[in-house]
């Protein structure tokens, strides 16, 4: 297949990726992200002001106002232009960190580039570029990833790590052999730090002291228990012997709790995003309490930006009025106190 092909290929399937993940009949998963199954111990005594809460933290010397990130997602599609501007307006207004889709498809043809660019409209944001890690494996090196880094002048890079999507993809890219030795090259030759992330089945321990030891400088778990990847790509599947497989892998993931608690205990000073199934700023103050740093934030983002921007930034505001409620109810008042705090507990 021309690379001509290739690209109109990835073209179309993100296309079914976002009208797939937009539709109603794909907003359920039937693996909880966790979250709810821990709560916080009530402090009728917070001795502490509700109007006083500090929610910021910094990322690369940058300040955000919440700890929170939109996940990425699109690019490349006709729609993605105005939907990446959309909500780098969003994120900049509310002094959130934001990152694009797979950047690939521009990679590969120039004229896609301008529906991942957002810099202009949000010159100050936490920016992350995104390519998928497997492209190492499919002529991608360092020139590709500094070049998606520099194409929308991003703080850092995504390489996403996708096994069970690509698998149950006809077209998918199957070959994951050697990876992180590629993973290693790219972390020491980029100038600007490299992120791992899973897109909703979760990053355990074990791979992510590997990454952390490949000089990865953060990981976002993308745990299991958000958009329901299996039931998406299920969809896109024909009838066939991979259909049939697919529908036994439906529970297959690690929740995002723990997910976030493994990443978190094998490495204890990695930079932590929590995403997969984030719904509510009583789910961040979880997610920072198990651990994180960061939560992230994809497929209701993506519902609410279809709306208007005004309804990103009402939804953003309910999640940080809920964080702050929450903070205050526990009684810490800032992300560092969160972050120690020991009042989050199994039901
Ligand atoms: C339409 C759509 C497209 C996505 N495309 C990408 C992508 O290109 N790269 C990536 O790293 N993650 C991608 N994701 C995954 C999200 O960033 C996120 O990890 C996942 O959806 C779980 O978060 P959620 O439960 O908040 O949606 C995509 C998600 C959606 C909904």
């Amino acid at each position: 297949m021309s690379k001509f092909e290739l690209n109109k290929l990835h073209i179309s399937r993100k296309k079914e990726h976002l009208n797939l993940s937009l539709s109603h009949e794909f907003s359920y998963n039937s693996i909880n992200s966790g979250l709810d199954d821990y709560y916080f111990i009530h402090n009728a005594l917070p001795e502490i002001s509700l109007d006083e809460i500090d929610t910021t933290i910094t990322v690369f010397g940058k300040k955000l106002d919440l700890p929170l990130m939109i996940s990425p997602m699109v690019g490349g599609i006709d729609e993605a232009g105005k939907i990446n501007k959309d909500l780098a307006k969003a994120a900049s207004i509310a002094k959130i960190a934001m990152g694009v889709g797979s950047q690939r498809v521009a990679i590969n043809d120039k004229n896609l580039k301008e529906t991942f660019k957002v810099r202009e409209i949000a010159p100050d944001i936490v920016l992350f570029a995104n390519l998928g890690a497997v492209q190492l494996n499919y002529g991608f090196g360092i020139k590709e990833c500094a070049g998606a880094v520099d194409m929308i002048g991003a703080d850092a890079l995504f390489l996403h790590l996708n096994p069970l999507q690509e698998a149950l993809q006809v077209e998918g890219n199957h070959n994951f052999e050697n990876l992180l030795e590629k993973i290693k090259g790219i972390c020491e030759e980029l100038d600007k730090p490299v992120f791992a992330r899973e897109i909703g089945f979760g990053i355990s321990g074990e791979v992510a002291l590997k990454l952390k030891m490949a000089g990865v400088k953060g990981i976002d778990v993308g745990g299991s228990g958000g958009t329901p990847w299996l039931e998406i790509e299920k969809a896109r599947l024909e009838n066939s012997n991979l259909k049939e497989a697919a529908q036994f892998f439906k529970n297959w993931g690690i929740p995002t709790s723990e997910s976030i608690k493994m990443v978190k205990e094998s490495c204890p000073d990695i930079f932590l995003i929590a995403s997969g199934g984030v719904r509510t700023g009583i789910d961040v103050a979880k997610a920072i309490a198990l651990g994180a740093d960061m939560a992230g934030i994809a497929l209701p983002m993506l519902r609410y930006v279809k709306i208007s921007i005004n309804a990103c930034l009402s939804y953003l505001k309910e999640i940080e009025t809920g964080l702050r409620i929450a903070m205050f109810c526990i009684g810490v008042s800032n992300i560092r106190q969160l972050k120690s705090s020991l009042s989050l507990k199994k039901y």
